[in-house]
């Protein structure tokens, strides 16, 4: 069991560089299993999550490297194998290979997948699509086997727009034969970047990054290169922290225009920032003035700064409105925060934040990702101590978090128990 320590109310200055997207990351490693060519990943963050995939790709058969942030994927011997729990389990983004393996092999076979118990988080979408592209689906035990002797483009309508969804749908659609519609896609730029390397493998892929995407299938794909995009969930994190303790802290290799929904909220919230392309310098600011948050679809604001955000939002002066609205489970956080000295009234996937408070240290648990992300950021405006437990979640999705932070000025020890 790992726990995270943190001395908090630190000023923080100096620079904080922000890594590759775990989001797109997670797609763009089973993506590549549409070629057995050779695909070079750059900025390829140093996450748990990414040591599960590399795993499941040598399982697979593939050969990889992984140094300085580049990771070399052989698929020369790439197979067709039954992906077992023990791997699927592990992250939500597994059933990116039933669109990836499905596409090439016109088989896949893989355990239900992982990830954060943050709502019921049904696959219904992506396996009502694969049967329209011409796969036989079938559920034995929380195994799913996708068949298919030929894939079939097809005009596909999302009722809700699913970043998984839409990922796997296009991952099927690049070797099937037409066209295929996305009708009401995922926005995500992750999606984005996850197009962008199927296009330099040889797909054809419009409009990715809108609500319409066309897809006209190929016959084949072959090896490319790729960059992976920031993490606009890490950046918005760490600016999150800057906006309570940076003192000039600097947060680099952003990409603002993926951020402009913190980015308003933190301005109307009184922030100061000075905002550049890919940088911005976040001071600690007086007078916190109380906002209202929702969390949607890109670009709204992301569900996955949500937890962070509503840290933040205890030290805003008034009454804030914060409201999920993508995931049933996602304010398991919020009876930590209140213990911390929070003043929180919360019910169904609402809460009303009644700042300014001043928090405490406290003994806390992480229930999943994000909510380590909120403790954490609680943890590092509280007096005293607080001991963050269960942060392997936390550790999934932020790459060196103790080094980067420690780096600025931060007081928190990973303790592996
Ligand atoms: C992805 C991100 C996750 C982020 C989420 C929303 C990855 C690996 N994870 O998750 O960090 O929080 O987008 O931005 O990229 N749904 C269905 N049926 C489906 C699919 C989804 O009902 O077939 C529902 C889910 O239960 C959830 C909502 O749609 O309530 C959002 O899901 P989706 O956009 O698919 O998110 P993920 O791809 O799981």
């Amino acid at each position: 069991m790992k726990k995270l320590i943190i001395r908090g109310n630190r000023d923080l200055s100096g620079e904080i560089h922000i890594g590759g997207a775990k989001n797109s990351v997670v797609a763009l490693i089973p993506a590549s299993c549409l070629t057995k060519g050779k695909c070079v990943i750059h900025n390829v963050p140093d996450i748990s999550d990414v040591g599960i995939l590399i795993k499941m790709m040598e399982y697979l058969g593939s050969k990889i490297t992984y140094e300085n942030e580049v990771l070399t994927i052989d698929n020369k011997n790439l197979k067709v194998k039954p992906i077992p729990t023990e791997y699927s389990s592990c992250l939500r983004a597994s059933y990116y290979f039933m669109g990836s393996l499905g596409g090439l092999f016109h088989h896949a076979e893989i355990s239900y997948p992982g990830g954060c118990t943050i709502g019921a988080r049904p696959i219904d979408i992506h396996i009502n699509s694969f049967k329209k592209q011409g796969f036989k689906v079938t559920e034995k035990d929380g195994t799913y086997t996708l068949d298919t002797h030929k894939l079939k483009g097809q005009d596909i309508f999302f009722d809700f727009p699913s970043v998984g969804a839409t990922i796997n749908v296009m991952l099927t659609a690049t070797l099937a034969e037409g066209t295929t519609r996305i009708i009401n896609a995922a926005r995500e730029p992750e999606i984005q970047n996850v197009a962008e390397f199927l296009n330099n493998m040889g797909a054809d892929i419009q409009g990715a990054g809108t609500a319409e995407i066309i897809i006209h299938g190929v016959k084949e794909l072959h090896g490319a290169e790729v960059t992976v995009i920031p993490d606009r969930i890490e950046g918005g994190t760490y600016l999150i922290i800057g906006a309570l303790l940076g003192k000039n802290l600097k947060i680099s290799g952003i990409n603002r225009d993926h951020l402009f929904s913190l980015i308003s909220k933190l301005k109307d919230a009184g922030v100061s920032m000075k905002i550049n392309k890919d940088s911005i310098i976040v001071n600690k600011s007086k007078n916190l003035k109380a906002v209202n948050v929702k969390t949607s679809v890109y670009p709204g604001f992301p569900t996955d700064l949500g937890q962070p955000m509503s840290a933040f939002l205890t030290q805003c002066k008034g009454e804030s409105l914060f409201e999920e609205t993508i995931y049933e489970n996602r304010l398991r956080h919020i009876p930590y925060l209140t213990t911390m000295g929070a003043n929180i009234k919360s019910w169904d996937k609402k809460a009303v934040i009644i700042g300014n408070t001043q928090l405490k240290g406290r003994k806390v648990k992480a229930t999943d990702l994000r909510a380590g992300a909120s403790l954490l950021v609680a943890g590092m405006i509280a007096n005293g101590i607080t001991e963050v437990d269960n942060i392997e979640h936390l550790l999934r999705g932020y790459e060196n978090l103790v080094h980067k932070l420690n780096t600025v000025g931060a007081d928190i020890k990973l303790i592996d128990e």
